[in-house]
């Protein structure tokens, strides 16, 4: 059984993705950790992320293991392990010319793929899991929430971070990516096509239980 999970940041789509691939006993796969990933190794090999030719070639040259299990996504870079690396604000901030770089989208897209075919069963979480990687999963969900309460949400995480950030800067930040990231899973809004979940005043638990309660629905239909 494949289940995606799209939805932008503060949305609650990662750890509700986890949570519920521990309650189901399969696999979590967090594809943002991937486009992460080549973003470090890019840092690492002090590539200009202004040049999309050499930001591709990295990614293709470099080696990209991910290991996912009930519970957690890791990922490393030519054998390193860079799970914890790729949380810092240095990366967040370069991961967007990753993510907006075709030829490494393609790239990712096949490993994730693989990844599938290979697990069979998988909670995966990113933007376009539901319209381009896996247009035939079995379960779809688009989660969302408010500006306000995503601004709330991260602002919270990059906090217990230990980052110190500006609340009216998050909120801009986020506002900004609102409408790059929606193209990617617009194809989910269509009727029918994905469950969506307004999340803004549900916390975690409540959340995970309603997806599992869609998807307890939908195997009894089967
Ligand atoms: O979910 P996240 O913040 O870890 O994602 C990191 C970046 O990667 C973010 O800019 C969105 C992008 N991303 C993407 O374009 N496609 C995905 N499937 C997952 C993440």
């Amino acid at each position: 059984m494949i289940i995606t999970i799209d939805g932008n940041a503060g949305s609650g789509k990662s750890t509700a993705a986890r949570k519920l691939a521990g309650r189901l006993n399969i696999a979590y796969l967090d594809t943002g950790a991937m486009y992460r990933a080549i973003a470090w190794a890019a840092l690492e090999h002090g590539v200009d992320f202004d040049d999309p030719e050499a930001l591709a070639a990295i990614a293709r040259e470099v080696s990209l293991e991910v290991d996912c299990g009930p519970t957690h996504t890791r990922v490393k870079i030519d054998g390193r392990d860079v799970t914890e690396a790729i949380r810092t604000m240095e990366v967040n901030r370069h991961t967007s010319a990753v993510a907006r770089n075709q030829p490494i989208r393609d790239l990712l897209v096949e490993k994730q793929r693989q990844i599938g075919r290979h697990l069979g069963a998988l909670v995966t979480e990113g933007r376009d899991q539901g319209s381009v990687v896996f247009p035939d999963a079995d379960v779809k969900f688009v989660m969302e929430a408010s500006l306000d309460k995503r601004t709330e949400r991260r602002h919270a995480e990059l906090v217990a971070d230990g980052e110190e950030v500006d609340i009216a800067e998050v909120r801009r930040n986020l506002d900004s990516r609102d409408a790059t990231d929606a193209r990617q899973w617009a194809a989910l809004y269509a009727p029918g096509a994905a469950i969506r979940i307004d999340t803004s005043h549900m916390s975690i638990a409540q959340v995970v239980d309603r997806l599992l309660a869609h998807i307890r629905q939908l195997k009894h239909g089967m």
